[in-house]
């Protein structure tokens, strides 16, 4: 049995104005009907021949705990645990407290964290891939899964793999990870072809990622197994103690862990996978047409091209003309246009407005 980690924290910046610091990009239905945390929570429950899940561990703050409850009981799943980070500290400290968290009952334990905001439109597909990747999760190994890229993206990690995946797509070991390259570096590894992109998706032995901790980021130790050792149970939820918490380093179980470890496999997978890491990936995602525009509720385009035409308010209408490599995402309170290849820097728009308070 597999005990899903979900992680739920992050505010989805990238898809502002839509995604918002209170309702980030995971609780919004971006494609489809259910939201992506559901969506993620029901890819991860059941049972199949070859794979059967535990109740989820959930990992988010005191902001969201509530829509989290929510939307798992919107779907029919119970949760196992809510544990409640008093305030983001970014995946490692997040990973490690639900690994030591599973691992008092269990230390044999196999946990798959998964993020709560990417789009799997195959879970069938998914559940073949996390399958492959058992053999190597009893061998001891940190399991990792790859996405074969197809542009030089910065923003996702590089797998460096010891060998060409079969055709079975059974998982390889890695040579190395490589966390965000820059752009030269992620040019080369893209053309050297032997590198998937990580999609941020790990499966692991409890004990085995916690000796990871303690090896590559022994620090983190203390202050986790700390805040977990003097967490409140409040209306169900697990309230990681506040004090010790704050001690523990801001820095995501990449950094931490995955670019030091030698213990690393990869399952190769092609199922379909998109991290939505902004307006360019929905655009991409949604199903461009034949001149590349995607419009959504109230959006209307003429003679528009590469384009993104969005409004999340029946009352707004949006109407392109002659646009070419343009988003525009209209909500209640708030207007994005911006040129489609600055989809990254939307995150800059979200700090220029908190300066502005
Ligand atoms: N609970 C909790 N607490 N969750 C968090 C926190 C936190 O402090 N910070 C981030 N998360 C959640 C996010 O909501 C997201 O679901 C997931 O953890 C990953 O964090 P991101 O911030 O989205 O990471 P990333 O996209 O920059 O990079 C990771 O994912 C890429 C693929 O999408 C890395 O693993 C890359 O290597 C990978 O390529
Ligand atoms: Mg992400």
């Amino acid at each position: 049995k597999i005990t899903p980690v979900l992680l739920c924290g992050g505010s989805g910046t990238r898809l502002w104005p839509l995604s918002r610091k209170s309702y980030p990009k995971q609780f919004v239905p971006l494609i489809g009907d259910n939201t992506l945390f559901q969506a993620s929570a029901l890819r991860l429950s059941g049972a199949t021949e070859a794979l059967s899940f535990e109740k989820p561990v959930v990992l988010t703050n005191s902001d969201f705990r509530f829509i989290v409850t929510e939307q798992l009981a919107g779907v029919g799943i119970d949760p196992g645990a809510v544990v409640i980070e008093p305030e983001g500290r970014n995946t490692a400290p997040a990973v490690l407290a639900a690994a030591l968290r599973v691992a008092e009952t269990d230390p044999e334990a196999i946990m798959l964290v998964a993020p709560s905001d990417h789009v799997v439109p195959d879970p069938e597909a998914f559940r073949d891939a996390v399958a492959r990747g058992l053999e190597a999760v009893e061998a001891g190994d940190l399991v990792t899964f790859g996405i074969t890229p197809d542009r030089a993206e910065t923003g996702y990690g590089y797998l460096d793999l010891s060998d060409k995946p079969g055709k079975d797509r059974a998982a390889v070991k890695l040579n190395r990870f490589v966390e965000k390259p820059d752009a030269a570096r992620a040019e080369e590894m893209v053309k050297a072809g032997n590198f998937l992109w990580n999609a941020g998706i790990f499966l692991f032995r409890a004990r085995d990622i916690i000796d990871a901790f303690k090896t590559h980021a022994k620090d983190l130790m203390k202050p986790v197994r700390g805040a977990l050792a003097e967490a409140e149970v409040d209306l169900g939820f697990l309230r990681l103690a506040p004090g010790p918490w704050g001690e523990a380093e801001d820095i995501s179980i990449d950094y931490a862990v995955m670019e030091k470890a030698e213990n690393l496999s990869v399952v190769p997978y092609d199922g379909g996978w998109s991290d939505l890491g902004g307006w360019d990936a929905v655009w991409r995602d949604s199903g461009p047409d034949e001149n590349g525009v995607v419009t959504s509720g109230e959006a209307t385009a003429i003679d528009c091209t590469n384009s993104l035409l969005r409004s999340e308010n029946e009352r707004l209408e949006v109407v392109g003309i002659g646009l070419d490599n343009i988003m525009a995402v209209a909500m209640n309170d708030a207007v994005l246009v911006a040129d489609m290849s600055r989809a990254q820097d939307v995150k800059e728009a979200v700090n220029a407005l908190k300066a502005k308070g």
